[in-house]
């Protein structure tokens, strides 16, 4: 009697960590990722790459570390110095003869890294892959989604380890040429180029929630320990949901917005920041509410781009005709201020799924919701 009890209850458990948890908000809201396709526990390294590549609808559970470190072997060639030659600047790998084209002047290195962290894994559509506590664990190598894959959920994983003494030495989420993809409670760490990156073919409809993108690490293009290649957002045709996120210790591209790129960050926490924030090339199309910016130093370089910030509630209620509702207040702490007053952009929120914004008092509580194993 007392076995069948234990047995039903890891039936019951293992039935509730299936799926993701939740559902998205925003412009991805009616992505349902593996939905009632099988459930499955990779055990090693080929048995996820397979389940992530698979044509088949899967809720793929990760209940351990992957470690990809050294599953390709190393490579050793020269590489450069762009940022200096101290013990704590980052290096960069010459791919696709990178310190040719553009370092010309940079002192030259011999660097040894790692092959894994250099592409992503591809993941098929319809798939759900979901980490059980704070069990699972991606190191050296991200996740991949291109060739016009639709319908993903990545939940409750953490990314890791991804070369961070270089740059090109990997990205931790690729979405290139893909829609509806929903990335929830997500940590990235340690990575050696972009934590995100979203572009140049459409990524469609994404929502970015409750992540943890946390850029300290122990080489940084800016010297310092904090990360300089936070996120990069330039796809040709993009509509990002950007919610309760908490990013800290970036010194830049956090994000970076271009291409053909609507933006809504809404209610997250910038934390630790001694370079910029936002930056806004062509193409770019923002709306920030609600966000809190505490020791920033930039909260945007404006190249080009639109950017409505928020600034004051009389001019907040002009987001009433497109969302539906006032525009929330920023709030700051020893940090620039966003500039942009761009309206013309906001038509494009209308009719679509929008997500509700708290007060930037509210956002700054995702320090303790935001990443993995906290779902
Ligand atoms: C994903 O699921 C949808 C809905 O069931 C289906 O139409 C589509 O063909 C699937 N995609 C792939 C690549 O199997």
């Amino acid at each position: 009697m007392r076995l069948i009890t234990l047995s039903s209850a890891v039936l019951a458990l293992a039935s509730a960590v299936a799926a993701a948890t939740g559902k998205a908000e925003g412009f991805a809201a009616s992505v349902t990722g593996g939905g009632n396709g099988r459930t499955v526990y990779p055990s090693s390294n080929s048995e996820l790459v397979n389940y992530l590549g698979s044509s088949e609808p899967l809720n793929i559970v990760l209940t351990k570390t992957f470690d990809f470190i050294g599953s390709e072997g190393t490579a050793t060639e020269d590489g450069c110095l762009p940022w200096g030659t101290g013990s704590k600047c980052q290096k960069a790998i010459n791919k696709d003869n990178w310190c040719g084209n553009y370092q010309p002047n940079a002192p030259r290195t011999r660097i040894t890294y790692d092959k894994a962290g250099m592409l992503g894994i591809t993941v098929g559509s319809n798939k759900s892959i979901v980490g059980q506590g704070n069990k699972g664990v991606i190191k050296g190598k991200g996740l991949r989604m291109v060739s016009n894959v639709k319908n993903i959920i990545i939940q409750n994983i953490k990314i890791t380890e991804l070369n961070p003494e270089f740059v090109w030495g990997g990205d931790a989420i690729t979405i290139n040429g893909a829609d509806l993809v929903w990335i929830d409670h997500v940590t990235t760490s340690r990575i050696g180029r972009q934590h995100m990156v979203f572009g140049n073919q459409a990524s469609g409809r994404v929502t970015v929630s409750n992540c943890d993108i946390d850029g300290r690490s122990s080489w940084s293009a800016d010297c310092s320990g904090n990360h300089y290649w936070g996120m990069y957002f330039t796809g040709s045709q993009d509509m990002i949901t950007f919610k309760n996120n908490y990013v800290h210790h970036t010194s830049g591209r956090s994000p970076k917005v271009q291409g053909n790129t609507l933006l809504h960050a809404v209610n997250n926490y910038f934390y630790s920041n001694p370079g910029h924030a936002f930056e806004t090339a062509s193409g770019a199309m923002v709306l920030a509410e609600g966000n809190v910016f505490q020791n920033v130093k930039a909260t945007v370089e404006n190249g080009g781009g639109q950017m409505f910030s928020s600034p004051d509630t009389n001019t907040n209620a002009q987001c009433r005709s497109a969302l539906g509702r006032p525009c929330q207040l920023n709030a700051y702490g020893s940090s620039g201020k966003l500039t942009g007053t761009d309206t013309g952009f906001l038509v494009n929120f209308k009719g679509k799924t929008i997500a509700a914004a708290s007060t930037a008092n509210v956002a700054k509580g995702v320090v303790n919701t935001a990443g993995y194993g906290r779902v």
